[in-house]
C-alpha cells in the first residue's frame, strides 16, 4: 500500500490544513507514515512568519535528495505559506530539481488534481493561486488530535500589522458561510469529538460587514447539543467586544481563555506595528475580560526587537508583562520579512541587542508561569484527557484554562473529562491525580 509523510511547520491552521491534504491523500488510497523511505510521497506543509521557519524547510528538503537518488519515483510536494511568496516557489523548483509539485495556500484543496496531473505527465508542478476572494473547497480532512477539532472559520486577514507576512500570503477576509460551519461542528460532536476550535487568522472579524458577527456564531455554536468545549483562536485586541464576552459569560461550554496577542508593550512600537491600540487601551481590554470572566485565562504573542525599539519601548514591555500576568506567552525575536512595511524600516534592531531582550522576556514570564502554578495547589480542575505520554508513562490534559496537567490513569481515558486534583505544581506542568 502507498505511504504519504507530512512535515508540518507553523501555526494551528497549517496543522489543519495538513490534516486536509492527509484527507486528500487517504481518499486516494494511501496511508500514513512517520519514516521518509517508507514513503511513496513526502509533503512538506510550510511557514514563512519568521526567517527561521523558511530555513528550516529548506534544510529539510535538502534532505531529502539522497532518498530521492535511491527513490526514484518519491513524489515531493511542497505548499503553504512559503510557496505563495513572489518568486519562492520557482526558486525552490531551482535549488531542489526534485520538488515535483508546488502549489499556493489559495489551492491546497486542489492538491487531489495536481497530483493525478503529475502522475499521468511527469511534469513538474507549480501552482500558485492569487487571493481571488474565494473560498477553498471543502475536504473531509483525516483529523488527527482527536479529542480536539480544529474547525476553520474564515481565511486570511485585512489588519497589515507592519511586521507581518500573513496578509500576503494568505489573503484577505473571507467568512465561511454559518451553515457549513455549524454542520461540521454538529457532525464532530456527533462523532464523539470533545473539543472544537474555531479556527481563523483573525476569528473576531468573523462575518465583518454583515449582520452576523463572530459573538452570534459562538452563540449558535454553544446551543449545538453535546458534552464539549468550545475554543477559538487567533484575536486581535482591538476586536474583542463586550457582545463577545457576554456570549462567553453566559456559556458553560466555551473556555474562558482568550488568546490576545499583545506584540508590544510600547505605544510607541505599537502604532508603528500599525496594531491600532495603545498600551492603555490594551490594558482596558484586558480589564474587560477580566469583568465579565472571572475565572479566565490570558496568553499572548510578544515580539522584541521591532525597527526602532529602544530601552524605554523594551521596559514598557515588560512592564505590561509585570501587571498583566499573562497565563501563556509565546514570545519571538522580530524578523525581517520582505514585501512588508516593517522591513522598509531603516531603524532595523542589533541581534545582540535583540537576543539580551528576548532573554529577558523569557525570564519574566518563566517566573510568572511558576508563580501562576503555584495557585493550582491542592485544587481540583476538570480535565480533558488528550493523550497518553509513554516516555513519563502518564495521561495528559488540558483544564478550561488551557493548563496541561499530567495524571496516572489504569485504564485509557483519552477523550473523557475526568476530575484531577493537583498535587505538584513545580513548573509549567501540572501534576495530579484522578479523583
Ligand atoms: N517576526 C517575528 N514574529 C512575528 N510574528 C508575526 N510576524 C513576525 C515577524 N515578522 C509573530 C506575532 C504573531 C505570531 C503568530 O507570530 O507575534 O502574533
Ligand atoms: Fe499578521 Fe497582524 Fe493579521 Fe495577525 S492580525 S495575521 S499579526 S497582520
Amino acid at each position: 500500500m502507498s505511504k504519504y509523510k507530512i512535515y508540518t511547520y507553523g501555526c494551528q491552521m497549517n496543522i489543519h490544513e495538513s490534516e486536509k491534504l492527509a484527507g486528500i491523500l487517504q481518499d486516494l488510497g494511501y496511508t500514513e507514515t512517520q519514516i521518509d523511505s517508507e514513503a511513496q510521497i513526502i509533503v512538506f506543509n510550510t511557514c514563512c512568519i519568521r526567517e527561521n521557519a523558511e530555513q528550516k524547510v529548506f534544510g529539510n528538503v535538502g534532505a531529502l535528495k539522497p532518498l530521492k537518488k535511491v527513490k526514484k519515483d518519491l513524489i515531493v510536494a511542497v505548499c503553504g505559506c512559503m510557496t505563495q511568496q513572489d518568486g519562492v516557489g520557482q526558486r525552490l523548483q531551482e535549488t531542489f530539481p526534485f520538488v515535483d509539485i508546488v502549489f499556493g495556500t489559495h489551492n491546497l484543496t486542489l492538491f487531489k488534481e495536481y497530483l493525478l496531473k503529475f502522475t499521468k505527465t511527469k511534469k513538474r508542478v507549480l501552482e500558485v493561486n492569487k487571493d481571488d476572494g474565494s473560498l477553498p473547497n471543502d475536504v473531509t480532512p483525516y483529523r488527527t488530535s482527536y479529542p480536539n477539532a480544529w474547525v476553520n472559520i474564515m481565511y486570511g486577514c485585512n489588519n497589515f500589522c507592519t511586521y507581518c507576512i500573513v496578509p500576503y500570503v494568505r489573503g484577505r477576509e473571507r467568512s465561511r458561510p454559518k451553515q457549513d460551519i455549524l454542520n461540521e461542528v454538529e457532525l464532530l460532536v456527533k462523532q464523539g469529538y470533545k473539543e472544537i476550535t474555531l479556527l481563523g487568522q483573525n476569528v473576531d472579524s468573523y462575518g465583518r460587514g454583515t449582520d452576523y458577527d463572530f459573538a452570534d456564531l459562538l452563540f449558535d455554536v454553544d446551543k449545538i447539543k453535546g458534552d464539549f468545549r468550545i475554543r477559538f483562536m487567533s484575536n486581535h485586541p482591538k476586536d474583542i467586544t463586550e457582545k463577545l464576552l457576554k456570549v462567553i459569560q453566559n456559556s458553560s461550554k466555551i473556555c474562558n481563555y482568550i488568546h490576545l496577542p499583545l506584540q508590544s508593550g510600547s505605544t510607541n512600537i505599537l502604532q508603528k506595528m500599525n496594531r491600532r491600540y495603545t498600551h492603555e487601551s490594551y490594558l482596558e481590554k484586558v480589564n474587560l475580560i477580566r469583568k465579565y470572566l472571572k475565572n479566565s485565562a490570558i496568553s499572548t504573542d510578544i515580539m522584541v526587537g521591532f525597527p526602532g525599539e529602544t530601552e524605554e519601548d523594551f521596559l514598557d514591555t515588560l512592564k505590561m508583562v509585570n501587571t498583566v500576568k499573562f497565563d501563556g506567552a509565546f514570545t519571538f525575536v522580530y524578523s525581517r520579512r520582505k514585501g512588508t512595511k516593517a522591513d522598509l524600516m531603516t531603524d532595523q534592531i542589533d541581534e545582540e541587542v535583540k537576543k539580551e531582550r528576548i532573554i529577558k522576556l523569557v525570564d519574566l514570564q518563566n517566573s510568572i508561569n511558576r508563580e501562576k502554578s503555584l495557585t493550582y495547589t491542592n485544587k481540583t480542575v476538570q480535565v480533558l484527557c488528550e493523550d497518553y505520554d509513554s516516555k513519563k508513562d502518564l495521561y495528559m490534559g488540558r483544564d478550561e484554562l488551557n493548563r496541561m496537567i499530567y495524571f496516572k490513569s489504569q485504564a485509557n481515558i483519552i477523550g473523557q473529562f475526568v476530575m484531577v486534583k493537583i498535587t505538584e505544581t513545580g513548573g509549567i506542568s501540572l501534576y495530579g491525580e484522578l479523583v
